[in-house]
């Protein structure tokens, strides 16, 4: 059982949360993405996920991958709330891909919230430390840790907020997404203050959005310092809005970079009109432009991390 009383937790190095109040601005995608690419270029990396919604881009409950702890089950959220209830160390899936661990979301997250509510009475505020908590043990065994986090629940950003170094806000172009912000703002603010002095914002970028709009990308840059405050760093990387490969390889569990890697031997429209394949076996060659645009995101925001660390 982990001290419930201890007041500081220091959030591991390299600990990055993607988060924004907005629902659906792809912050799941771009957690995903960071996690896959961090493991791929041979860093120990963890992605936890507390979000109610399991997208699974990296396959594991459709595709059966990863080695899950043994006993109860890991996924849907369960893992999560789990550590969380019990007060004991997390315990990812291993191995989802060459190292990267995974912690995945799903409908149990909602309970945490409950729990976090239930404990508020007699612990205060230093209840949204409990997955800096559970994290605390088995953080040294990995030099990064990507956050996913659910939009919209001011308890479990603030549980997310309180357990990260640095936070980076990806934002659509329209109103609301913009509007979105200061939840996250406001967030970053009450957790920075009450619970995790060690919290710094790494940035924002506009995410999912026509490259060639020049101009509409500078006005959503100022409404982004507007909103999150004139020193926040604004990355430079736009990935497009290219929604049939975004979509077609979460269906398949797979990061946009491995599906990309399927388009030589993908079926062709003709093989799908001779009935030799289905749609869902056609790759779209819109998957090389998305997969180059995400792998210099991550680029440039692990880059980035590392100027400001
Ligand atoms: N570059 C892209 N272009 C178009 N669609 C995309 C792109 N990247 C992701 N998507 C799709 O946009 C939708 C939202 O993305 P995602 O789930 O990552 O957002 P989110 O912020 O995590 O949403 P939620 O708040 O519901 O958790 C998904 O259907 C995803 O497949
Ligand atoms: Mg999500």
């Amino acid at each position: 059982m982990l001290n419930p009383s201890a007041a500081q937790v220091e959030p591991p190095e390299g600990s990055t949360a993607v988060g924004t109040g907005k629902g659906g601005v792809g912050k799941s995608t771009v957690a995903a993405h960071l996690a896959g690419e961090s493991a791929a270029a041979g860093h120990r990396t963890l992605l936890i996920c507390v979000t109610g919604q399991d997208d699974d881009d990296l396959g594991i409950k459709r595709y059966g991958r990863g080695i899950h702890p043994q006993g109860p089950s890991a996924i849907d959220g369960e893992g999560l709330y789990r550590a969380i209830h019990d007060r004991t160390p997390l315990q990812p899936i291993r191995e989802v891909r060459p190292n990267l661990d995974v912690l995945p979301g799903g409908p149990k997250v909602a309970d945490v919230a409950n729990v976090l509510m239930l404990r508020m009475m007699q612990e205060g505020p230093t209840v949204v430390l409990s997955l800096a908590r559970s994290l605390a043990p088995i953080a040294p065994l990995y030099d990064r840790v990507i956050f996913d986090s659910a939009p919209e629940n001011d308890a479990l950003e603030q549980l997310v907020l309180a357990s990260t170094k640095t936070l980076i806000v990806p934002t659509r172009s329209d109103e609301s997404s913009i509007k979105g912000m200061e939840r996250i703002s406001r967030n970053f603010k009450v957790v920075k203050q009450q619970v995790n002095p060690y919290l710094e914002m790494a940035g924002a970028f506009l995410y999912g959005s026509n490259r060639s709009a020049t101009l509409m990308h500078n006005a959503v840059r100022n409404d982004i310092r507007t909103t999150l405050g004139e020193g926040t760093p604004i990355l430079d990387t736009i990935v497009g809005y290219r929604e049939v490969p975004a979509r077609n390889a979460r269906k398949k569990g797979l990061l946009f970079g491995e599906y990309a890697d399927l388009l030589p031997t993908s079926a062709t429209p003709r093989d799908v009109k001779a009935g030799r394949a289905t749609e869902a076996d056609v790759v779209p060659e819109t998957i090389i432009p998305l997969s180059k645009e995400m792998r210099e995101l991550t680029t440039e925001i692990f880059e980035h991390h590392g100027r400001t660390a």
